[in-house]
């Protein structure tokens, strides 16, 4: 299979273009940009944190008008809707705001280790309030009336974002919901099988009975390609033995979830291999 640009060492910046480019070294030139994926936020790119993620993360025909991230027709709304839920490693908040204004959770919170991140993330989350029809808002809020709102907030101001390394545990143990897209292999390339195990168990952990962890794992193949990221991931890399096609096993066996599910795999024409990653959801047991 082949493995996402944005999975791939960064190759030597580009010479700068002719000024007389043919329409041919354009498209190429933009072929390759693409292929090289962006930059990283910081110079630390072993956590993942790729800036303009989403503007490499194709997004495919969808119901709307607008086009979709593949990964949401795998995604019940229902999970989320008037949930409580967490967004694990939710990068600048993209994909953490869509499931909030499409699924409309209580509250869903995302974390991610980059600090930039979260600040580009409360930025958006102040854009799309601006964008929402302020008339709409104050009706939904009941504010105009001068009543206290009983429902849920409604979107954006359901969804908050907070700098979290979410291998050093959590306190919050009532998450509905719980979601780690295309995180796992970043988890695991820098703590390895016992980091990856203690962050299953702390999810488990955050979950009330009953909920879900939902995620999207990189496959075996995309760690190979970023195993030489670092000297502390090279040795790393050595150590793993628990491969992603175990992790639902894992996740029943060790972790203690009753289930683990795969829900699907986008495989959009529009999608490159890379992001062809099957999404599961492991349920909590309603007695645990
Ligand atoms: C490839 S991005 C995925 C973004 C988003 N979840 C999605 O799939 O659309 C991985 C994100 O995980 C974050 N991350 C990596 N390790 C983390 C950790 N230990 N705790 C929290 N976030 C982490 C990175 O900073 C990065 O933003």
């Amino acid at each position: 299979m082949e493995e996402h640009p944005l999975l791939q060492a960064a190759p030597a910046a580009a010479a700068p273009a002719p000024a007389a480019a043919t329409d041919e070294e354009k498209r190429e030139r933009k072929k390759r940009r693409r292929e090289t994926g962006p930059p990283p936020v910081s110079s630390d790119v072993s956590l993942g944190n790729h800036q303009r993620y989403y503007g490499y993360r194709p997004r495919v025909p969808g119901a709307e008008p607008r086009r979709a991230d593949a990964r949401l027709r795998f995604l019940d709304a229902t999970w989320w809707n008037n949930k409580k839920a967490k967004d694990v490693g939710c990068n600048d908040g993209t994909f953490s705001l869509e499931i909030a204004r499409r699924f409309e959770p209580r509250m869903l919170i995302g974390v991610d280790a980059d600090a930039g991140l979260i600040r580009a993330a409360t930025a958006l989350v102040a854009r799309r309030a601006r964008e929402v029809d302020p008339d709409q808002l104050l009706a939904k809020t009941e504010v105009k009336k001068g009543v206290a709102r009983k429902g849920p907030l409604p979107f954006p101001h359901n969804c908050f974002f907070e700098a979290e390394d979410v291998t050093c545990g959590g306190g919050d143990h009532s998450f509905d919901v719980i979601s780690a897209f295309s995180v796992t292999k970043w988890i695991h390339l820098n703590h390895g099988d016992e980091g990856l195990l203690k962050f299953f168990r702390g999810v488990y952990d955050s979950l009330r009975p009953g909920g879900r962890f939902v995620f999207e794992p990189q496959q075996w193949k995309s760690y190979q390609n970023r195993r030489r990221a670092s000297e502390a991931i090279k040795a790393t890399f050595k150590s793993i033995q628990v491969k992603p096609a175990d992790f639902p096993r894992v996740l029943v066996d060790d972790v203690g979830f009753a289930s683990c599910e795969l829900l699907g795999t986008p495989d959009d024409e529009a999608l490159p291999e890379g992001f062809r990653r099957p999404i599961f959801c492991a349920v909590k047991g309603p007695g645990a």
